[in-house]
């Protein structure tokens, strides 16, 4: 068992789910703090601790931090549909923007000295060199992108203040779920690529549609780079040993394979791994899709000792499928 206790918000949501299986399988004490707002109380593994609240919430968060003896956050609870951050813009900016700031105030006040934020390429904007760097231009394209984007300013400027590290690890496309079944993307109404095929795939839905066929790329589809969930989550706990080992440096880094797949390609290996062929309906863009979204992963990989164990795509696929399922098998 490691020393201390390490807070997760959004511990009930998807990302952050599978990370509290990461860390209590690194064998850290995991204190759970969500609202359920879209998150559910048995997606928390057993061993950890949940206290349902909001993270802004200041007098829950400072009290759970002092009886467990919380030594690092990692933030994942926020609002994650970009089109909804399009038409209520303030409903990001509160509970991203606003909400982010005071859990870091309680970090600071109670002598919290690291911290893991879930960042976005969504703050890149429309990116114009491919893959993208981390000392790319930063031009969110939509509030949800500038909600994160404004913490992690904050962040930067709180850690040259305060005795407090911080590693901001900006996500591409994650998908997939936990190989040992124990996890998986569970939201309803998800607007997920590989979470939508899984759900065609699983008869939850008719079709899928593929949004703009006159992209700049091999096929005209986006391109993104899909990165597994559990991998996502294991670059978590290496992440927080480094901010351990060196307390005086922070890290913005991506988190992604550094490798794409059209929106085709895609549902090729989803038709591949059933041996169906789902409906695929052909639809214009979306406002402010860029044609490819790949990450430069070379800064995550020299950082940290992480490796990718799950960089294929019909993994990623085999495994939201499963989940799919025995999602559909509860009901
Ligand atoms: N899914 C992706 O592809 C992706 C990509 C980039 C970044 N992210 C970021 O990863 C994080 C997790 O995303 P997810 O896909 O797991 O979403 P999710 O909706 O499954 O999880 C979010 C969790 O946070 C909780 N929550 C929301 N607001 C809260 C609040 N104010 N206080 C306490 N709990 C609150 C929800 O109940 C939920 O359990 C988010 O910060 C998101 O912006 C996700």
């Amino acid at each position: 068992m490691r020393d201390g206790a390490v807070m997760v918000t959004g511990g009930a949501g998807y990302i952050g789910s599978h990370a509290v299986l990461a860390l209590l399988d690194a064998g850290w004490r995991v204190v759970v703090v969500d609202n359920l707002v879209t998150g559910f109380d048995w997606a928390v593994d057993r061993r950890a601790r949940l206290v349902v609240a909001n993270v802004a919430d200041d007098e829950k968060v400072r009290d759970a931090i002092r009886e467990h003896g919380v030594t690092a956050i990692m933030h994942f609870a926020g609002s994650v549909v970009v089109p909804e951050s399009v038409s209520d813009p303030l409903k990001y900016y509160r509970n991203n923007t606003a909400a982010s700031r005071s859990l870091i105030e309680s970090a600071v006040s109670e002598g919290v000295k690291h911290f893991i934020f879930s960042s976005t390429a969504a703050t890149y904007g429309v990116p114009e060199v491919v893959p993208v760097r981390e000392d790319s231009p930063q031009l969110p394209i939509n509030p949800y992108g500038m909600s994160k984007l404004m913490t992690e300013h904050m962040l930067r400027d709180v850690a040259a203040a305060h005795p407090l590290n911080f590693a901001a690890l900006r996500y591409f496309n994650v998908a997939g779920a936990d190989p040992q079944g124990r996890s998986g993307q569970s939201t309803a109404g998800a607007t997920h690529l590989i979470k939508i095929a899984a759900e065609a795939a699983t008869g939850k839905r008719g079709h899928v549609s593929v949004f703009g066929t006159d992209f700049a790329t091999r096929d005209g589809t986006g391109v993104r780079d899909y990165i597994h969930v559990s991998d996502l989550a294991a670059a978590h706990v290496d992440a927080l040993d480094l901010l351990l080992a060196e307390p005086g440096k922070s890290h913005f880094l991506n988190a992604g394979y550094g490798r794409g797949y059209s929106v085709l390609e895609v549902l090729d290996a989803v038709d591949r791994v059933t041996n169906m062929k789902i409906e695929r309906r052909m639809e214009g863009r979306r406002a402010g899709d860029p044609d490819e979204l790949v990450s430069d992963n070379r800064a995550i990989l020299e950082a940290l000792p992480w490796r990718p164990k799950y960089d294929d795509l019909d993994r990623i696929v085999t495994d939201a499928l499963s989940w799919e399922r025995h999602l559909a098998s509860r009901q």
